[in-house]
Order: structure tokens, then C-alpha cells, then sequence
């Protein structure tokens, strides 16, 4: 994996435009062990990773939005650094509700981004945009927290720059989304980080996964982008006593592209591809 240089930027059509590729929700497994028993998670990482490392222009950097792999256990974080070696831009990632800090240090100890100790929590500058990747795991639980250390270390990272376009990643949505899975959401820390964002228009975006689905949300003065993920999704659930569903909706990835003149404009994009039907040349 290449290290991210100073300022990284690439041209369409003369305007500078800085692209994000976010994965979410990989839930890798090793040894052929399938994710619910039924989903090859790891073909399925693999085909992203393809699909992304075709895309033209190349994404600046590719972020990866928790639930990296299913258990926490070491080897799986292995089998994605080995997913991730052809990849010839830099790779950020955080930690989801099935990650383990520890784990995920121990093998991506050689990168010069993810903190040696305490919260998973970084900074990156990736050309123009600034990103702040937040650390929402509560070891063993589903649901999320933000604790008063790691709103801290946010609201003191947003005041030192506080006209840079900025967007802040996690993996839990920071907020209700309207669906049965808000119940696993951010319980903790939601109300405090609406405060701080809200006092920051520099906000691009929050952009996060644990949702399994394409969902956005104004909220605290910006919009909320969850992610779907490469493998399986869940059913659009609108009730709260509904059951979690997981489905095979085709595999999924996100590219958040900043341009001065548009700010920050997300695409939903398929792994898979499409025959074109017809070409019109404008
Ligand atoms: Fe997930
Ligand atoms: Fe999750």
C-alpha cells in the first residue's frame, strides 16, 4: 500500500478534483468460513478491490468504514492486507462493531497513520480535503459510543482548521436514521457530536457504513452518507420491530469526489459491470 504524499490531486478535464472510494462492512472471514454461513465475503472483498483498482481516474485514497472483518481475529485482518496489496493508492480504514483494536494494530502496525495506543482515531490530509476518521467501537457491543475523549479530540481537531472542507468518517451512522437498526446505532455521544458538528460549516459530509444500505440524511447543519457494503446488504426496514433481514442486493462501494466548485459530490456505484447500450458524445 502506498503512503499518501504531501498533496495528491487529479485532473478531469482541468479542474482539480480529489476522489475518496469507500468500502464498508467487508466482514471477512479466512479458511473459506462463510459470513452467516452463506456469504463468500472474501470473493466478494476481492471482486471490490478489482472493480476499484480499474476505476479511471484512480481514487487519491480508499477508505474502509469498520466491520473490516467478522470476529476481530488477527488472520482475517491479514487476509485484508493481502486483499489490499495491488492496490497502488493509500488506504485508510477505522474500526466497526466487529473489529478489535488490537488486531487490527497488530497487523497494520507498519502504516504511519493508525494511533500505537488507546482510540483508533487519525487525521489525513488528502489533498484539499481534510478527513477525520473516528473510532465508534465498543469491544464486544453492536452499538456505538463516542465518549468525551474521543469528542474532544474531534472538537480540537476542527478548531484548528476551521474554513478547511473537512469530512468526518465513522462507522456507526451518527444519528437516527429512521430504521430498525437505529437500535444499534450511536447510543452514546450522538446529541454532543450534532453540538460540535453543527458549529462547523466546513463539514463536507459524514460519511459512514454499519447500515448496509445507501441512506443520507441532513443533520446537524450537513448530510449523513451511509454506505452499503461489497458483500451483503440489509433490508430496507422502516419499522422498529422488524426483524434484520440480510439479502444479496448487488455489491456496492461509494466515491466521494471534492471539486472546488461542487464541494463534495457522492456517487453510488455497482462492483459489478454493466454492458454500455449506447454512447452519446457531448
Ligand atoms: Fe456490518
Ligand atoms: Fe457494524
Amino acid at each position: 500500500m502506498a503512503e499518501l504524499p504531501g498533496l495528491v490531486a487529479n485532473h478531469l478535464k482541468g479542474i482539480r478534483t480529489l476522489i475518496i472510494a469507500q468500502l464498508t462492512d467487508l466482514h471477512l472471514r479466512t479458511g473459506g468460513e462463510l459470513t452467516f454461513g452463506k456469504v463468500d465475503t472474501a470473493a466478494f472483498m476481492s471482486a471490490a478491490v478489482a472493480a476499484i483498482g480499474r476505476l479511471d481516474p484512480a481514487p487519491d485514497v480508499l477508505l474502509l468504514t469498520g466491520d473490516l472483518v467478522d470476529n476481530g481475529a488477527v488472520e482475517a485482518y491479514s487476509l485484508l492486507a493481502e486483499l489490499l496489496a495491488p492496490l497502488e493508492f493509500p488506504v485508510r480504514m477505522l474500526p466497526g462493531n466487529h473489529d478489535a483494536r488490537d488486531a487490527m494494530r497488530e497487523v497494520f502496525a507498519s502504516t504511519d497513520y493508525l494511533p500505537a495506543s488507546g482510540f483508533l482515531q487519525y487525521e489525513s490530509d488528502i489533498g484539499p480535503l481534510r478527513l477525520l476518521c473516528l473510532d465508534t467501537l465498543v469491544e464486544g457491543k453492536t452499538y456505538g459510543h463516542l465518549c468525551a475523549e474521543r469528542l474532544d479530540w474531534l472538537q480540537t481537531r476542527l478548531a484548528e482548521r476551521p474554513e478547511d472542507p473537512t469530512v468526518i468518517a465513522l462507522h456507526h451512522p451518527p444519528c437516527p436514521l429512521g430504521i430498525a437498526m437505529d437500535s444499534i446505532g450511536l447510543v452514546e455521544g450522538s446529541e454532543a457530536l450534532e453540538k460540535i458538528v453543527a458549529m462547523h460549516a466546513n463539514i463536507e459530509r459524514v460519511i459512514c457504513g454499519h447500515v448496509h444500505r445507501t441512506i443520507h440524511r441532513r443533520w446537524a447543519g450537513t448530510m449523513v452518507t451511509a454506505a452499503p457494503g461489497p458483500a451483503h446488504q440489509i433490508a430496507l426496514s422502516l419499522e422498529s420491530s422488524q426483524a434484520f433481514r440480510i439479502i444479496m442486493e448487488p455489491p456496492s462501494f461509494h466515491l466521494h469526489v471534492w471539486r472546488p466548485d461542487t464541494g463534495l459530490v457522492t456517487h453510488a456505484c455497482l462492483v459489478e459491470d454493466f454492458p454500455v447500450a449506447h454512447e452519446v458524445r457531448v
